[in-house]
Order: structure tokens, then C-alpha cells, then sequence
């Protein structure tokens, strides 16, 4: 039977495409799907399976996920129906700041083969008939609109082209709805708006339940945040985000291809009650990996903020943010965040589908997009953003040993650093745009004037320190796959660009000529300074940050290496400070004004409440939940000394005024244990290992001690301050 993608000819934002069909005898069924669109699949009026927003977000010209479910259970012998809602989704719905619409095509569409024993009984083709949904319209950033009063009309069903051979298997967990959250708190604003407030920033959608004689229409709006106790929504910027509901009698009603970014909802059209409403967490469906719990309760809570802020923009692909006229895989976020996430969560999944876009993505001169799927069509060599494609998938293989993420991005590595190599002058990246240390707080301008979020930091000396970076891991990534030469030849040309950094941002006498706390923290962390320096700029960056009151000037790139290279430079107590910091602007500062995650900039809300009025105000963005790797590894102690923790380092380190952190990570050879508590005078350091990991201990100003598997502790003297 040939299999057709059908869709309609009139203009349909949203329709249902069905078929009644006999079945002599029902037997093991499988259906397999995929849409041109999103889509939802019913038999005999129940949903298949428990997947959102299918088939997903891919660059769908090159790569189109098909889901395959059991659906034997629905089956019946004798007449069935099956039937496909199809929404324009990443498609063709609006993406990206204003109006852009049928970014992959005009016409949404959907494609399925049932087969029963083995055998096909039934294929999407014209002997479908087409109607309009009780779904009349939906979009990822506007919301969804539901009718369940108003007629549907026939419309006409049509095949649209579409090349098979770009389909693939799903790659990753779905998105699935993951959590109930009930309503914390009814509100009545100062407008005397009804808004139900959840105690959580989310991602995902409201459900409501209509009470028995109701007839109307109930319209919900979402939120992160209140201002001056009203409900605000200015900083969605374009995005309506709002679910509308026509309803008579009692009904429980919730959108199916939308997600929303919230902590409040605004109801308008009826009197609901706070049990008449929940939050439900819609996204793709990770297994927990990793925990931390101290003996303080607002770094908990920053913990937790991190942990929502993936969970919030693992939707499909790793996004900015959740909420906003964006939700784009932005790869400088990614890349900034990667550490954290695969601690928190195995996303050894998510990234691979994400990867394969990016290198799908990847122009024919080595370029990378800034963000994948791309809708914008920028490619660069951009720090931190375009590095993703080199950095991503090592720190993957570091997580969790799986060579073929090296195997896999290995030809888009080595093209990706000839592009690096054609915007350098005189051995020196000179040229490409770059978003420096993006939204850091240390250029005068960057706090008033709108636009400027570069940070103070020279662009082209992150530019070079990002590059000498990238080549040093192809060059180790080239000899894990054996590839010697191409080993060699990148490691020589790294020790090239070693020499021409130092010759050009170093003095003669080794002193960095770039005074920020980025540029410092980078020339630690990526080895730029020469060994005999290293003590010197150590301490020239911990005095750096102490003249700022340890308080956070940094910005994506500095936030994400600052706390490892004042650990590993000898000042971990100043590394603490800077995450105990209560005063703006800093992590705890974010928790102390009720954030329950992290903020896009360290003033995305000003100390007096009020978003900050240059605008570009999420309240979800994880870039800045980097630190918690700093935590797992710097704090706690779970380091890994060989790829996927075959080996472990356990290397807590304690903070003074942080009486205890207890860190477990389930690695992919097994659950990692450590940390430390202190009593009264002494302090004990715990550890964890699995059987078949080799552990070395590592405790502050000791000796490495090599250990087998089990449980350690070790119990020392606090010395005095
Ligand atoms: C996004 C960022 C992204 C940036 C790139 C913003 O609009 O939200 O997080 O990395 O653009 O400049």
C-alpha cells in the first residue's frame, strides 16, 4: 500500500483527518506516525500513546522522526476508527520574534501505517476524510483555542510531497506531562484579576475542570511574574500565551500541541476554584541522574531553581527559555549549561537528537548555526555558541564514556575548526561575529544602554581562548579515534596559538593584559597562562573579585568557569563567597527575591522588584545554572578521572560557612556518593563507589589516596580561619 502524507486543502490551522476500518480479528498492533506539523493520534476515540508535541523539533528536511506505538490495546475485532489532529507546531506555526511563519512548509501534514500481525491494514491516504477539530487553532508561543459548541465542517483531503527518505526513528525520550502541580495560592490582584499562583516556574500547561451547568468561555494566561502584586506579561514580548476555552456543562479541559512557560495563570470568564485548576509539567520525559542537598536552605533552593531551569527548557531540545517569543536550541546556553544538565539528568539522548541537528545545520565552509534547529540562518564561529559542536559532544564523552559522540561529530569538529582557522589573521582569530561574555554586568553600558550585552571582557581574546580550547579537544578527540596525524596536526597548531595568545595578551613578563574576572577566569581554566604565572593571575583574579564585593559581574562565559578557577587556583573560599552572596547581583540574590529558577540576567528583576526596563527579561534561562557543576565537582567532590566515571575522583571541599553537602550521582557505572559535614570542630568527608569504579580520594591539602569500592569516611580537624 503506498503510504501518502495527507493534509487538507483549505487553510486549517488545526483538523482531523480519520477513517472507520473492520478488522476480522484484532492481533498485536503497531502504528507508526509522523506529521509535517504535530500531530495526535486517537483509536477508537483514546489518545495513543502519552507523547506531546510529536514528532518533535528536528530540521525536518533532513532528519524526521517517526514514533512507533504498541497499540494493541485499543484495537477491537470488528469496526474501529482512527484519527490524527494535526497543528502547525515548529512546522509552520509562528517562530522567532515577529511574524515568521511556514518556516518548513506551508502545508501541515501528517503520514501512518498501521500494521496488525505483522500486516498493513490501513495507510494514510485520500480514503481519509478530513474535518475541522474542536481544536480551532494553536501555537507553541500563542496558545491553543478549543470549541466545543460550535459545528465542524468538512474539509478536503489531499496528499502533500514529502521525501521518506529523511526518516528516522525516535531518537529521544518524549515529551511527556510529568508532574501535577496544584494551585499554592488564589489571588486577587490590585486590578482585581483572578490569578492562580502554582509556587513554581514551569513549563507545561493548565488544566481546568468546568462545573456542571457551565456555559462559556474560560480563558487562561500565563506568567512568571507579578509586578507590584499584578499579573505581567510584557517580557513574553510577542507571545500571547493564552489557552481559550468554549464550553456547556462540565468539562475537563487542557491544550494538546502548546506549552507555556508559567508560574501564574489568569483566569477570565468564570469564578473557578483553586481545585478546579493544576499545572501540569509538560517535557522530555529524563531519568534523574544527580542530586545535591546542603545544610542551607537558599542554596537548596538555587539548586532546585537550576534543576527547574532544565527541566523547564529540556522540551524536545534544549531551549533558552521557556516562555518568551523564542524557546529556540540556542547553543551558547547549551554549551554554557551542558556540564550541569548531564549531572542532573542523563541526557545522552536529548543531546544526540540535538547534535544531529546541529551538524545537519552546520554550513558547508565548517560554519555553525547559532542555534539548531536553525530558524534564523546565522553560522559563525561565535565562542562558547558555535563551540558547541566541538565542546558539547566531548563533554558528553566525558560524562558518560560513549565514544561515538567523538565518532559521531568528529567531521563537523575538523570542519568546524578549518572555519575558526579562515577568521584568524597572522595566526590569531581576528575576525567573525562573537557575543562576547554575553549579559556580563562589567561594561558601564551594558547596565543602561539597550543592546549592549557584550560584557567588558575583549572579544577576539575570548575568541582565541575559546579556539586554543576547541583545538586541544579535536586534537584529543582525533587520537581516541585513532586518527594520529590529524591528532598531531591539531595538537601542534594548539601550541601555536598558545604561543601567539601569550605573545599577544600576556607581557613579557607573563603578567594578563586583560584585566576583567573574565579574562582571568579563562586563562586559568584553559590553560593560557604559562605554569609559572598561573599563581600570580590566581591571585590577581580572587583580588579582581574581591574589589567587586564577591558579587557576580561575569556573564555566560566568565559565570561558567569563574568558581573552577578560583578553586583550582587556591581560592575556594572566595568561590564560595561568590555563590553564598546574598547581595545583588548574585545566585542567592535571585532566591532572596523569590525566584524559583534562574534569571537570564543577574538584573532581569531590579533589587526594587520591577523588570529591568531594557527588556530581553526571562525568568527561565539555565545558562547561568552552570554553577552547579561547580558544586557536584568542586563542592561535593564527584569528579570523574577517566570518561563515564570508570574512574572516579572524589574531591569535596568544603566551604566554611556551608556545614554541610551531601552529592549523589548515578553515573553510568553505578552511584557516586560524596561529600561532607561538619561537627563542632572536625569535619567528615563521605564517599560512596561503586563496585568495578577505581576511586582515588582527594582531600584538601593532602595526598591522593587510592581506593577501592564502598563506603569512606574520613573525619578531620577544622583548621582555624
Ligand atoms: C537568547 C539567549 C541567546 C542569545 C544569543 C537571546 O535572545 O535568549 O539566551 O544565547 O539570544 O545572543
Amino acid at each position: 500500500m503506498g503510504i501518502k502524507f495527507i493534509g487538507v486543502k483549505e487553510a486549517a490551522n488545526v483538523y482531523t483527518v480519520g477513517k472507520d476500518f473492520c478488522l476480522e480479528h484484532a492481533g498485536k498492533a503497531v502504528l507508526r506516525v509522523t506529521a509535517l506539523g504535530l500531530y495526535k493520534a486517537e483509536i477508537n476515540g483514546k489518545k495513543v500513546g502519552d507523547a506531546y508535541l510529536t514528532p518533535g523539533w528536528t530540521c525536518y528536511h533532513k532528519m524526521l522522526q517517526v514514533q512507533e506505538y504498541d497499540v494493541t490495546d485499543l484495537l477491537q475485532k470488528g469496526e474501529n476508527n482512527i484519527s490524527f489532529t494535526v497543528a502547525e507546531g515548529w512546522y509552520k506555526g509562528r517562530l522567532v520574534y515577529a511574524d515568521k511563519m511556514n518556516i518548513y512548509g506551508d502545508k501541515t501534514a501528517v503520514w501512518a501505517q498501521l500494521i496488525v500481525d505483522g500486516k498493513t491494514v490501513v495507510v494514510t491516504d485520500e480514503s481519509f476524510v478530513a474535518k475541522e477539530s474542536y481544536i480551532r487553532y494553536s501555537s507553541l508561543y500563542d496558545g491553543e483555542v478549543q470549541d466545543f459548541t460550535a459545528p465542524v465542517k468538512d474539509l478536503t483531503v489531499c496528499e502533500i510531497p514529502f521525501d521518506t527518505s529523511v526518516f528516522v526513528p525516535q531518537i529521544c525520550e518524549p515529551v511527556r506531562d510529568i508532574e501535577r502541580i496544584a494551585v499554592k495560592e488564589m489571588l486577587r490582584t490590585p486590578k482585581g484579576e483572578l490569578v492562580c499562583d502554582f509556587g513554581q516556574n514551569i513549563a507545561g500547561v493548565a488544566e481546568v475542570s468546568t462545573p456542571e451547568g457551565f456555559e462559556g468561555t474560560i480563558t487562561l494566561q500565563f506568567a512568571e511574574i507579578l509586578v507590584d502584586g499584578n499579573f505581567y506579561t510584557d517580557n513574553l514580548r510577542t507571545a500571547k500565551a493564552t489557552d481559550t476555552f468554549v464550553v456547556r456543562g462540565k468539562k475537563t479541559l487542557c491544550p494538546e500541541f502548546t506549552c507555556h512557560g508559567f508560574r501564574y495563570v489568569k483566569i477570565t470568564g468564570g469564578e473557578l476554584s483553586a481545585e478546579c485548576v493544576t499545572a501540569i509539567v509538560r517535557h522530555t520525559d529524563m531519568k534523574r541522574t544527580g542530586t545535591v542537598n546542603t545544610s542551607d536552605a537558599m542554596v537548596n533552593r538555587l539548586l532546585e531553581n537550576v534543576v527547574w531551569g532544565q527541566r523547564d527548557n529540556f522540551v524536545d531540545i534544549p531551549t533558552d527559555c521557556p516562555q518568551r517569543d523564542e524557546r529556540l536550541g540556542w547553543t551558547g546556553d547549551l554549551n554554557a549549561f551542558c556540564g550541569t544538565a548531564s549531572y542532573n539528568y542523563d541526557v545522552r539522548l536529548i543531546l544526540k537528537k540535538w547534535l544531529a541537528d546541529l551538524r545537519n545545520e552546520q554550513a558547508e565552509d565548517g560554519k555553525i548555526s547559532h542555534i539548531a534547529p536553525d530558524v534564523i540562518g546565522y553560522h559563525d564561529t561565535a565562542s562558547l555558541w558555535c563551540d558547541a559542536i566541538v565542546m558539547v559532544p566531548w563533554k558528553l564523552y566525558e560524562m558518560y564514556g560513549d565514544v561515538s559522540f567523538l565518532s559521531d561529530n568528529y567531521e563537523a569538529m575538523r570542519k568546524y575548526i578549518a572555519a575558526r582557522e579562515s577568521n584568524c589573521e597572522n595566526g590569531l582569530m581576528a575576525k567573525g561575529f562573537e557575543y562576547g561574555d554575553w549579559l556580563a554586568l562589567d561594561k558601564e553600558q551594558c547596565l543602561c544602554e539597550s543592546g549592549n550585552y557584550f560584557g567588558g571582557t575583549d572579544v577576539y581574546f575570548i575568541s582565541n581562548a575559546f579556539y586554543a580550547h576547541c583545538l586541544d579537544i579535536v586534537a584529543k578527540s582525533a587520537a581516541i579515534l585513532g586518527k594520529t596525524e590529524e591528532a598531531e596536526a591539531a595538537h601542534r597548531r594548539y601550541e601555536r596559538l598558545l604561543q601567539s595568545i601569550r605573545g599577544e595578551y600576556f607581557t613579557p613578563a607573563g603578567r594578563l593584559a586583560i584585566g576583567t574576572v573574565t579574562a582571568q577566569a579563562l586563562a586559568l581554566c584553559f590553560g593560557l597562562a604559562e605554569e609559572k604565572h598561573r599563581e600570580r593571575l590566581a591571585k590577581e583574579l580572587n583580588e579582581n573579585v574581591l574589589r567587586h564585593g564577591c558579587r557576580m559581574t561575569t556573564g555566560f562565559i566568565g559565570t561558567a568557569y569563574l568558581l573552577f578557577a578560583l578553586s583550582d587556583g587556591g581560592y575556594h573560599e572566595t568561590a564560595g563567597k561568590l555563590l553564598l552572596n546574598r547581595e545583588y547581583p548574585g545566585w542567592l540574590h535571585e532566591v532572596e527575591m523569590g525566584a524559583t529558577t534562574i534569571w537570564e540576567k543577574w538584573n532581569s528583576l531590579l533589587p526594587d522588584g520591577t523588570p529591568n526596563p531594557e527588556g530581553m527579561n526571562s525568568y527561565n534561562h539555565y545558562a547561568y545554572g552552570s554553577v552547579m557543576e561547580w558544586v557536584y565537582r568542586r563542592v561535593a567532590g564527584i569528579q570523574y578521572a577517566s570518561p563515564g566515571f570508570r574512574r572516579v575522583k572524589i574531591m569535596p571541599n568544603a566551604i566554611r560557612t556551608l556545614d554541610s553537602v551531601h552529592a549523589e550521582f548515578e553515573s553510568v557505572n553505578g552511584k557516586i556518593v560524596a561529600g561532607y559535614e561538619k561537627h563542632g570542630n572536625s569535619i567528615r568527608y563521605f564517599a560512596e563507589i561503586p563496585e568495578g569504579v577505581d576511586a582515588e580520594v582527594c582531600l584538601p591539602g593532602e595526598q591522593t589516596v587510592p581506593v577501592g569500592h564502598g563506603k569512606f569516611v574520613c573525619e578531620r580537624e577544622i583548621s582555624p580561619e
